[in-house]
């Protein structure tokens, strides 16, 4: 009676493969009881490994061979350049993890509601929108909004001068840290967020020139007064494949290439950051969100139901408000544990998309001036993963994510001025690279950058100063046949 099913009864359910295949009774569902907080059914786990021996040809290593360095995500690369690329399970998840992704995958997509409701209840009363999707579009990354249109994947965290027990930002009164622009029906939101453009013209060394757009935020409608030396942070949200890869980094091999004297000598080495971790109790090395202000997926799941969505649970009980509107006294936790559990091992267990025309002579150059001009000592193209219990798939993989995890100082221009943990103000965690080529077909946008005000690649080139400014130079002095060249190796990942 109190079981909950999700289920696609309107849509189509998804192999693992990518085909679609109407979903029926019996076959896609799989429960999550909230009250019992059970795991995952036996019946539902079945039908799902059933799905699993069904997976399309389309996700798995073609027959001809590909190049070890196409393999992006190691055993967790995916063959599909498709819109759905970056939403597959890696070939090698199966059993009872498959089944845990596609229960992930649905309380990903589907939108919470006000309780109460049978299904997916908790929204709100305070929240930036209805579904992780919402944001994470085809698990893709979401966008700024075009002038009009109210602020929809993206979201502002904020805080006040000074840190909290932990070391964190500080919660601005009456704000928190994140202005959640939308509240429930007959509430009045926080804040409306207003955003603006100005174009800055950067010239290039063979007399081409682009036009970079500077944004400028102004926090409108505060239903307080806004508390004295407010910070604010805008942050696009960013892909969601390869995570369980990126955890599975051990931290000593991130703090080594801090260390990495190529990285040293040319005055660009990172920096890690250092967190509180409330799912372990204790601080841990940051690598997930845009300051690596984040220590785990589980932490990263239950947060952004908390903050994004304002579902409470386990680990974040108490709604995301600090005014006595309906809603907000503490109640009992709107998700259960199950449903963390399948969210996390959801974004865990994405696959990562092969690159694409490694071998093309065009490709072949814009890789060696990518390390040329000095991109591969922060966006790292090689790491190893270390062990995973009970997921072969992620353990011991070579992976190209092009990142090293780290803190950079980017420079004054794309500073937003708070601190996060470590993390000054200037310093953002380098962006993996992998899937990147892919994001106009996933995303149907490209917005690039912490904020999304990149609308190609050569501007997000062109916006980094500070520790990657010497990198940036080099572009601007290329020919307009190594920066095609340097872009066509962007695209191949
Ligand atoms: C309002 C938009 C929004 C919603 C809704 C949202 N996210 Fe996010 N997500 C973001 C942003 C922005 C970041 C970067 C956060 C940061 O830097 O602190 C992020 C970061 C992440 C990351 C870390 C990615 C990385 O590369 O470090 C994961 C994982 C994630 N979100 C999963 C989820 C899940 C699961 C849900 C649903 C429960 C969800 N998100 C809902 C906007 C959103
Ligand atoms: C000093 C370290 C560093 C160097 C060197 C560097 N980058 Fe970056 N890169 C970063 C960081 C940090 C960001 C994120 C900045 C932000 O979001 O504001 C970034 C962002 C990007 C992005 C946007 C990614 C996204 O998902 O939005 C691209 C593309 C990129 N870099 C390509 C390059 C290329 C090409 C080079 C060499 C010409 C290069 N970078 C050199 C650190 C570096």
């Amino acid at each position: 009676m109190h079981a909950l099913w999700y289920h696609r009864s309107a849509r189509r359910f998804r192999t693992a493969g990518g085909r679609s295949r109407p979903a029926g009774p019996g076959r896609a569902a799989v429960i999550v009881d909230f009250r019992e907080r059970t795991t995952i059914r036996r019946a539902a786990l079945i039908s799902l490994v059933a799905l699993a021996a069904c997976r399309g040809a389309d996700a798995v290593r073609p027959a001809g061979g590909v190049e070890p360095e196409a393999m992006s995500g190691g055993a967790m690369t995916v063959f599909d350049s498709s819109a759905r690329a970056f939403g597959l399970p890696g070939p090698g998840v199966a059993g009872a993890e498959l089944a845990e992704h596609a229960a992930g995958d649905d309380a990903f997509e589907v939108p919470f509601v006000l309780a109460p409701a049978p299904v997916h209840p908790g929204l709100g009363p305070r929240f930036d929108n209805e579904s992780c999707a919402g944001c994470h579009r085809n698990d893709g990354r979401g966008r700024p909004p075009a002038p009009g249109e109210p602020v929809a994947s993206m979201l502002f965290r904020v805080s006040v001068p000074g840190a909290n027990t932990h070391g964190g930002p500080l919660a601005a009164p009456g704000f928190g840290t994140q202005l959640e622009l939308r509240a429930a029906p007959g509430l009045v939101p926080v804040a409306v967020m207003a955003l603006q453009y100005s174009d800055s013209v950067v010239s290039l060394a063979d007399g081409a020139a682009d036009t970079l757009r500077v944004p400028h935020y102004a926090i409108g409608a505060p239903y307080r007064a806004l508390p004295a030396g407010l910070m604010l942070s805008p942050r696009v949200a960013p892909p969601n494949f390869g995570l369980g890869l990126l955890e599975a980094v051990p931290a000593s091999a991130i703090e080594a290439l801090a260390r990495a004297p190529a990285a040293v000598a040319a005055g660009v080495a990172g920096r890690a950051n250092y967190v509180w971790d409330p799912t372990v109790q204790q601080t841990v090395l940051g690598r997930f969100g845009l300051k690596a202000n984040v220590g785990s997926l589980l932490e990263q799941t239950a947060r952004a139901l908390n903050q994004d969505i304002g579902i409470t649970s386990s680990l974040f009980p108490v709604e995301p408000c600090d005014d006595p509107i309906p809603g907000c006294a503490p109640h009992a936790f709107d998700a259960p544990d199950s449903l963390l559990r399948v969210l996390t091992a959801y974004v865990r267990t994405l696959g990562v998309p092969a690159r694409r025309g490694v071998a093309a002579a065009a490709v072949r150059r814009g890789q060696a001036l990518f390390a040329s001009a000095g991109c591969a000592l922060c966006h790292v193209p090689t790491l190893e993963t270390g062990a995973v219990a009970g997921s072969p798939e992620l353990s011991g993989q070579t992976i190209h994510p092009y990142t090293d995890l780290l803190l950079h100082d980017m420079g004054p221009g794309l500073a937003d001025g708070r601190p996060d943990y470590l993390a000054s103000g200037a310093e953002w965690r380098t962006p993996p690279l992998w899937g990147i080529g892919l994001t106009a077909t996933v995303n149907g946008n490209v917005n690039f950058l912490h904020d999304g005000r990149a609308r190609t690649l050569l501007e997000a080139i062109l916006w980094h100063g500070g520790q990657g400014a010497a990198a940036r130079d080099a572009v601007r002095r290329m020919s307009k046949a190594d920066r095609d060249a340097l872009i066509a190796f962007l695209m191949s990942l």
